[in-house]
């Protein structure tokens, strides 16, 4: 029996590429760097999996390309890159990879939820600059973490794993999600409920922890900037535009919040130049989940996903059970 074809847009890590090799016969997109559309559309056009990263808009263009496909695997677990309804009506299954990623995600809003409030990236560049006059008692003086509000706008696996690392900073941490959690889960995590007005007016740090859905597109907008701290910090680990970039900027030019740290942008790989310059943010690649560990990980999961539906099983990881 020949195997079935599968297209994965990234070379992945040798031991997804191994259990894939063992399974398909897999077209690797072996280059550095994205494939440009028109080699993903011309690639996938025989092919009945397909393994893709969030950078591949997974819509109706690319589905009429892909007749054969069967399944859509995301290595990652934002999927707002996948026209989910789509896939549907052409009975292909949808995957992502949540839960691997989380410890590590969280790790990395609190880096540059610290390098922010201690200003670590001009540290860092006055020190290498050959610039620095030496110690003096007013240089660089950022603001406190530790004792400080906390506010976690969402309060999934994500957010929570935020939280945990907030008690060891003794802080207090109030979050707002769509429905509060039970007692339990709160006392677990030392959180509170608010009502996100409430969240925006008394945190300290901000931390965004929510799906890009049609409600949290521009969640944080003028509007919300307004009633925040003008000592307060903003990161995102989410998705870029549940942050209005024209917004934000405005906000930190006005001194209306003290600073943002961002891993995520409306329009990736375009930053908004209004961002670049300034000394109050500090900006991140979209790497929040990017240790060797948990990027292996989340593309064994994709693979996992893929061999699943081929060997009879259902995948562990589906967007849209009902097409199963
Ligand atoms: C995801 O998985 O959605 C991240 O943005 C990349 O790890």
């Amino acid at each position: 029996m020949p195997k079935p074809k599968l297209l994965s847009t990234h070379k992945l890590f040798e031991a997804p590429r191994k259990l894939l090799d063992e399974h398909f016969e897999v077209e690797y997109w072996e280059k550095a760097g994205r494939p440009p559309r028109a080699e993903v559309l011309a690639q996938v056009v025989d092919k009945e999996a397909l393994i893709c990263l969030l950078t591949e808009k997974i819509n109706d263009e690319l589905l009429n390309a892909a007749p054969k496909v069967r399944i859509v695997s995301n290595v990652a677990v934002g999927f707002d890159n996948i026209d989910v309804a789509a896939c549907t009506r052409r009975k292909v299954v949808a995957t992502n990879t949540p839960g691997v990623l989380d410890e590590t995600t969280a790790d990395f809003a609190w880096t540059l939820l610290m390098a922010v409030a201690r200003r670590l990236v001009e540290g860092d560049q006055l020190t290498r600059s050959g610039a620095w006059p030496g110690w003096n008692l007013d240089q660089l003086c950022g603001a406190d973490v530790w004792g400080k509000t906390l506010g976690l706008v969402g309060f999934g696996r994500i957010g929570r794993a935020v939280a945990r690392r907030a008690v060891g900073f003794g802080m207090r941490i109030i979050y707002n999600d769509a429905i509060p959690v039970a007692p339990d889960v709160e006392k677990q995590f030392n959180a509170q409920f608010v009502e996100r007005d409430r969240l925006f007016a008394e945190a300290d740090f901000i931390s965004l922890h929510v799906p890009l859905l049609p409600e949290t597109r521009r969640l944080i907008s003028t509007a919300q900037l307004e009633k925040m701290k003008r000592t307060a910090f903003l990161i995102n680990t989410s998705r870029g535009p549940v942050v209005d970039e024209a917004a934000l900027v405005a906000a930190l030019e006005v001194g209306q919040i003290a600073g943002a740290a961002l891993d995520v942008y409306e329009n990736e790989p375009v930053v908004h130049p209004g961002l670049v310059g300034r000394k109050d943010v500090v900006l991140a690649p979209h790497i929040a989940s990017a240790s060797l560990e948990t990027r292996t990980k989340m593309a064994m999961m994709a693979a996992e996903n893929c061999v699943a539906l081929f060997t009879g099983k259902r995948p562990p990881n589906v967007l849209n059970p009902e097409v199963l």
